[in-house]
């Protein structure tokens, strides 16, 4: 049961019962946990469309609301509403919640979603801002499938286009010399850079560089075969990077920008037939009112260059058809950086005019910051280079198992091993998705490796703690019989809290901010913490540890579950 939705539900009943049906107000709630109870905000502003007194209303609404969920409700300040419910709706909520599987989130009507995330470049190797795109657009993939959806990932990797051509007249080189490509390839930045660099220096090299593009593109044999291979290497060592940060992409998601290819000039034809196609400098461009550049010229949207090859826009216009078209998707959520908003607005905008996109077609970029050093500056290496992603990853394990070894040295080695990866790829993502996405953040080990604050160590370590109890007193969880009881007000606010789950993950698809999943979690383990440290589990009268138990079993489930959906694992000790 999403709790706020059934609130709002009696609010709004009671103002159409109080025969103010017809009026446009809505009653928000915030809520306000430490308090223990919710509070409706909104009334004010119904007031004032309604020319009444904002405290009359709120007593109105309160003559008229019928809610034996609440034991008391009452008018505060100006005219809020607060609502307190009554610690037997609570328990028996809970207990409820305790028998669903899927913790209160009920199974919303199914649509069709694409998540386009992640999608780097295959030219080179993953890099740190890659994080980004990766982790914010998995946990919206996971939360939506929770919530019922049919969600088609779709990893648009760049794997075509100009970058190429250096990349393979320098294989075919090395080929010519009897190096074996295999072994060159497992560093892909420094084949990249040692390709780019001839490509500067060696105008006969460039030459063939430009030359081989032109031969990918006509699909010259040797050509395709070299570009295969080098592809193939890059997808592994994309795939390893996805396994290691438990992220839910497979070779299967990867749908990239060449697999548009035979539909490009279907495309072209298409928007040429609807009259949308004007030359310019002999490049065939759309050209659409609402973007101009600096000095009100005509911004274009190029959809096939001058020189007959087709850009990073014709790909993706061809990719939105085939979602509209063939995946026929509800929504196509497109997670990449703030900095492709132009690109992607005058994507929509095309592909809207030559009805790719249908009117009740959610096509959407969400867009995200960049990561930031310590300094403020973008996150680079001291020569200017893009920091690994794979390095990243090696870091944040090794710092988790000196952090676990230090914590608790008598663990044997393979255990400390698997609980630093468990840890040091949870405070990298978590760092991510706790964050507000719009905003740059700066990345920064100690705070994201912490046990105090709004981090993932913070939460696996509650889960630990959890478990623990559990352990201790060799009682099984699944085991557990009695009732919830809710006497003391910390049993109450956590009991609250956990009846949150549902409407927070309602929330979070929203405008797909994990963040907020990320904050209610936090909040949840410190009521549990808050809870733990004043209300004796085991040592309490048997009914009191029985409901106790319950509460703490239901509170690891959530904070499990949660972090799940964040692409989160958990340990059982650290
Ligand atoms: N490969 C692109 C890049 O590295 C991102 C692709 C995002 N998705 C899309 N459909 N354009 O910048």
């Amino acid at each position: 049961m999403n709790l706020k939705l059934f609130l709002d539900q009696a609010i709004q009943q009671a103002l159409a019962d109080a025969g103010a049906s017809n009026s446009p107000a809505v009653i928000k709630y915030s809520q306000r946990p430490e308090f223990g109870h919710y509070q409706a905000n909104g009334v004010m502003g119904a007031a004032k469309i309604l020319g009444q007194k904002p405290r009359d209303l709120a007593a109105t609404i309160i003559a008229a609301l019928d809610l034996p969920a609440a034991d008391k409700v009452e008018i505060a300040g100006p005219g809020f509403i607060n609502i307190h419910l009554s610690a037997e709706f609570i328990a028996n909520s809970l207990t409820k919640l305790r028998a669903d599987t899927h913790l209160g989130v009920e199974p919303r009507p199914a649509e069709t979603i694409v998540i386009d995330y992640s999608a780097p470049n295959l030219a080179k190797e993953m890099h740190i801002g890659h994080l980004r795109s990766t982790s914010i657009g998995d946990a919206a993939a996971r939360v939506l499938e929770y919530q019922g959806h049919r969600v088609v990932r779709a990893n648009h990797v760049g794997d075509w286009g100009a970058q190429f051509g250096s990349l393979l007249a320098y294989m075919d080189q090395l080929d010519a010399q009897g190096v074996a490509l295999g072994s060159e390839l497992k560093d892909l930045e420094k084949f990249y850079m040692a390709a780019s660099s001839l490509f500067k220096s060696d105008p006969v090299f460039a030459a063939r560089a430009r030359e081989y593009v032109v031969r990918l593109q006509s699909g010259d044999e040797r050509c395709r075969a070299l570009w295969q291979q080098f592809i193939n290497e890059s997808i592994n060592h994309c795939q390893a990077v996805y396994d290691r940060l438990n992220i839910s992409l497979s070779r299967a998601d990867i749908m990239a920008e060449s697999a548009y290819n035979d539909a490009l000039p279907v495309v072209l034809e298409e928007l040429s037939q609807l009259g949308m196609i004007a030359e310019s400098d002999g490049a065939k461009c759309v050209f659409l009112d609402e973007f101009t550049g600096k000095d009100g010229t005509p911004f274009p949207a190029i959809v096939q260059k001058s020189d007959g090859g087709y850009p990073y826009m014709a790909s993706d216009i061809a990719a939105v058809r085939y979602r509209s078209q063939t995946l026929q998707v509800n929504r196509a959520l497109y997670f990449v950086d703030a900095r492709q908003r132009l690109h992607l607005a005058q994507l929509f905008a095309v592909a809207r005019k030559a009805n790719y996109i249908q009117p009740g077609q959610d096509f959407r970029h969400l867009p995200f910051g960049v990561i930031l050093k310590e300094d403020g500056k973008p996150f680079k290496t001291r020569d200017g280079a893009d920091v690994k992603l794979a390095g990243v990853i090696d870091e944040a394990i090794s710092r988790a198992y000196d952090l676990v070894t230090s914590k608790n040295p008598e663990l044997d080695i393979t255990q400390r091993e698997d609980i630093a990866r468990v840890v040091g790829v949870g405070a990298i993502k978590y760092a991510e998705l706790s964050k507000n996405r719009l905003t740059d953040y700066v990345f920064d080990w100690d705070t994201m490796l912490s046990f105090e604050g709004n981090t993932a160590p913070y939460l696996q370590y509650a889960y630990t703690r959890i478990r623990s109890v559990f352990r201790r007193a060799g009682i099984d969880a699944s085991t557990l019989q009695g009732e919830i009881l809710i006497s003391e007000p910390l049993e109450m606010q956590l009991g609250l809290k956990l009846l949150q789950f549902s409407e927070t993950i309602d929330a979070v698809t929203e405008d797909y901010q994990a963040n907020l999943l990320c904050n209610y979690l936090y909040e949840l383990a410190g009521l549990f913490m808050g809870f733990y440290e004043a209300c004796p589990i085991l040592k309490a009268e048997p009914q009191i540890t029985a409901s106790r138990l319950l509460l703490a079993d239901l509170t690891a489930r959530i904070l499990q579950q949660g972090l799940q959906l964040l692409g989160i694992d958990t340990v059982e000790q650290m």
